[in-house]
């Protein structure tokens, strides 16, 4: 049995935080869609050091799925998710209903470019509207001093950044790293879709970008780098949809390290199960 706060309304919402506000408390938002694991946690821990109050969203963002993507199959465990995040301290689980956050005639969304520009963007060219909309809503529903992401969206990280730059949203943007599991594989709630032997595979995505990050670092130019990486993915069985080097904060293609600092990005599919994760090459 969870004690955690649930609200399902934006006024609810509203009411409680300016009452926080009222005792001069500051207040950090994890937004999340759910099926929440260990690398949500971290999120959660990571607010406590920013805030004195958390609210977590719970809200499978529909506006950010493709038609042919996986909405209905998305896991919704919502008592889960209020034990995960009343045992790490959470005050507040915002699960709003479409309705409540799509109103009837719903009309405006969030248009970007630069860091939304190419990479998921290039095989979901609607994702990113979809997710800077919500979180854009999220921010002016909650009011946080703080929102905490986390790195393994990476390009969602930038573009959120960008986002809250460019509009003065008055909220601080925080990247939690990567919660990874023993073998490597980046926690996410698509996981669960990978059959016992596409789990066995799905590590060498880690790997293949680790590989890259030293061959770089050692003096590899950029390209050959990831080149080889590209083929050993595809070579362990995975349908690549990108492998690149970009610049860390904007996200424009990047040839050589000292251009600035470079982030490795993948996305590539298993099976039906679409993987992206991310790594830094070290300066
Ligand atoms: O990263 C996610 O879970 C979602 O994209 C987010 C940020 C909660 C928006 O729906």
């Amino acid at each position: 049995m969870t004690d955690i706060e649930t609200l399902h309304t934006v006024a609810e919402l509203r009411a409680r935080v300016r009452a926080w506000r009222a005792n001069g408390e500051r207040v950090a938002l994890v937004p999340t869609m759910g099926a929440l694991h260990a690398g949500h946690v971290a999120l959660m821990e990571a607010a406590h050091r920013h805030a004195d109050r958390i609210v977590v969203s719970i809200f499978v963002n529909p506006t950010q799925f493709a038609p042919t993507e996986d909405l209905a199959r998305y896991p919704r465990t919502l008592d889960a998710d209020r034990d995960k995040a009343s045992a790490a301290g959470v005050d507040v689980a915002f699960a709003p209903d479409a309705v409540e956050m799509y109103p009837n005639g719903f009309a405006t969304t969030v248009s970007l470019a630069g860091p939304a520009l190419g990479l998921e963007t290039d095989f979901r060219p609607t994702h990113f509207a979809g997710v800077a909309t919500v979180v854009a809503k999220l921010f002016t529903q909650t009011t946080p001093d703080v929102a905490l992401f986390g790195e393994k969206d990476y390009q969602q990280l930038a573009v959120v950044t960008r986002m809250a730059r460019d509009l003065d949203l008055p909220v601080q943007v925080i990247g939690v790293p990567t919660v990874r599991e023993s073998d490597g594989l980046a926690l996410s709630s698509r996981n669960i879709y990978l059959s016992a032997e596409e789990r066995r595979t799905a590590p060498l995505l880690y790997r293949a970008l680790n590989e890259a990050a030293g061959a770089i670092r050692s003096g590899l130019p950029v390209a050959g780098a990831i080149e080889a990486a590209r083929d050993a993915v595809r070579q362990g069985g995975f349908a690549l949809d990108y492998l690149d080097a970009r610049h860390a904060e904007t996200l424009a293609p990047i040839a050589a390290l000292g251009d600035g600092p470079i982030r490795l990005l993948v996305a590539a599919r298993l099976g039906a199960t679409r993987l992206i994760d991310n790594i830094p090459v070290p300066d």
